[in-house]
């Protein structure tokens, strides 16, 4: 008998396909993300389980007494509690490697939109407002030969670093817990404390995940040490950075700007300050949002699911985040 799996989402059909052939599966088709009342009823009698984002807590893991598997379609996996997974027997996977390279382009476009004010220039634009451009506001700041800083360096961080320092013939500085002497060989990054990378960098670049120990590890006084002119990037998760300080830091003009593509609540409220902020690019959680790298992650999760389930050992098994 195959085994029973539940997927969380709409998937193309050539992973509904590999699904198929190894295992008895439901799917929820719709787009809106699954009601929590009708995840649960549905992993009730589920060995696996692949979706976008668990929330695996006490009470979800009390309504899937036969889960084995938890596949994330996402790299990120700080909603997973690891420890308490463990103990239950339930293994959590998730995506790494498929998506860096298309987070790094996103982070790519936030630097050059956020310095070059591209999505300010195409509003004034298209809105007949050419001479608005004559504010100096428009004469914007140069990526090329700046200084990008990047906290956190994993292989989205390399990937990052690869484009800057090749590309753009940027200074790439870093603080991570671990030296990575092999990118800094090929990319000639220089590792520095992060009060170092805060302080000489043009652009900093949060890539860290969300951990207790990386929550708001970008505050009022880190934004402090950052340059006047300074842009703050965060491509990795909202709550890294403690956007009551970042947006009060903005206001005052403690640094120059942002590029975001995660924020504290998600979806970000309408109410939110930096979406009233020009010198604010803001994108919606969209760093691996590509036709390729989704599908890529999507085949990736359901090769770790049913290798799970099919007592096969699954290729990207998560490792304990210190929470
Ligand atoms: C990830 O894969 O973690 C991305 O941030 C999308 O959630």
């Amino acid at each position: 008998m195959k085994p029973k799996v539940y997927i969380a989402k709409p998937v193309s059909q050539q992973v509904e396909n590999y699904i198929a052939e190894h295992c008895d599966y439901k799917i929820w088709r719709e787009k809106e993300d699954i009601p929590k009342e009708i995840l649960y009823k549905e992993i009730q009698d589920v060995q696996g389980l692949m979706i976008p984002k668990a929330k695996v807590n006490e009470d979800f893991i009390k309504n899937a007494p036969q889960l084995k598997v938890v596949s994330h379609i996402s790299v990120g996996y700080e909603t997973l509690d690891t420890d308490l997974m463990e103990q239950n027997g339930i293994v959590g996977t998730h995506t790494p490697y498929v998506l860096d390279d298309t987070v790094a382009d996103l982070i790519f476009g936030l630097i050059l939109s956020s310095s070059r004010r591209l999505s300010q220039l195409d509003r004034y634009v298209k809105n007949g407002e050419w001479n608005k451009l004559d504010d100096p506001f428009f004469l914007s700041k140069d990526v090329h030969h700046a200084t990008l800083g990047i906290i956190g360096m994993g292989r989205i961080g390399e990937q990052v670093a690869k484009r800057a320092s090749l590309g753009f013939d940027m200074d790439v500085i870093y603080y991570n817990r671990s030296a990575r002497p092999e990118a800094e060989e090929k990319y000639g990054l220089e590792k520095k404390e992060l009060e170092q990378v805060l302080q000489e960098s043009d652009f900093v670049l949060t890539m860290v995940p969300l951990t207790d120990e990386t929550h708001h590890l970008i505050g009022k006084e880190e934004l402090k040490l950052m340059k006047k002119d300074a842009i703050l990037i965060n491509a990795s998760r909202g709550k890294v950075v403690n956007e009551q300080a970042l947006i009060q830091a903005l206001h005052d003009g403690e640094i120059g700007g942002a590029g975001l593509d995660v924020y504290e609540t998600e979806p970000v409220e309408a109410t939110n300050p930096l979406l009233q902020m020009e010198n604010v690019v803001t994108t919606p959680h969209i760093g691996s949002a590509t036709a390729n790298a989704r599908e890529a992650m999507a085949m990736k999760a359901a090769e770790n699911l049913v290798a799970g389930v099919t007592g096969g050992k699954p290729e990207n098994v998560v490792k304990e985040l210190k929470h």
